[in-house]
């Protein structure tokens, strides 16, 4: 499975990079917002950061002014990847950046056949959105499920990347249901690490090997 940062810090994204596990980042015009600062500047330094695929998404809302954005944005790096909402126009623009091979995350996605469209669009990622179904009473790995028994049925080449996950519970459950990629705040990318016996083990292991009076090195 894919670990993708959801994230515009990039003292943080430098920080995780660091650990060799981050594949690649997820921005929104939120976190874009977020960080105060310019979107262009920002993206371009997060690509230097990681060299796998960064979605930076357009603010248009037709077609038209989505395809122009996305080829501006596509210009910071080559590894850029044009977000684009779920949308009626948002799949125009899909199609359009498909037919160039241009990479495409198709966001915002919460039901099955709107991510069956994006995988007919050619979208290279789907993003259905775990935490806010869970939020509004759904079960936002049901989606999942039903997207990758969807894709896996006709033999769709579009990855599904979970997004909106607020825990190390949606992580494990996304990669049990076949999701490709999750994208996590970097707050839940800590905890991944973390096991409180994981913790105690070691604080023995460490002890005994303190009693031993020996050093490797
Ligand atoms: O980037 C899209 C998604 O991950 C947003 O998550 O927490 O705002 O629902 P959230």
């Amino acid at each position: 499975m894919q670990i993708f940062l959801d994230s515009t810090d990039t003292k943080v994204i430098a920080d995780f990079a660091a650990t060799g596990l981050i594949d690649g980042v997820t921005t929104n015009p939120t976190l874009i917002a977020k960080s105060g600062r310019p979107m262009l500047e920002v993206i371009a330094e997060i690509c230097d950061l990681v060299p796998g695929p960064i979605s930076a998404e357009v603010a248009a809302t037709t077609a038209d002014a989505m395809i122009a954005e996305g080829a501006k944005l596509a210009q910071i790096a080559p590894n850029v990847v044009i977000k684009l909402p779920l949308t009626r126009d948002g799949l125009i623009a899909c199609g359009h950046f498909a037919n160039e091979g241009v990479k495409t995350n198709v966001t915002l996605c919460f039901s099955p056949t709107q991510a069956l469209l994006a995988a007919k669009a050619g979208a290279t990622y789907v993003s259905p959105f775990i935490g806010r179904l869970d939020d509004y009473g759904f079960d936002g790995m049901d989606l999942i499920r039903d997207i990758r028994a969807i894709y896996d049925n006709y033999g769709y080449e579009t990855e599904i990347l979970a997004a909106s996950v607020r825990n190390t519970a949606h992580v494990k459950e996304a990669a049990v249901v076949g999701a490709d990629v999750v994208t996590i705040p970097p707050s839940v990318f800590g905890d991944m690490f973390k096991h409180p016996l994981t913790d105690k083990g070691l604080e023995q292991f460490l002890k005994d090997w303190a009693s031993t009076g020996q050093s490797i090195l």
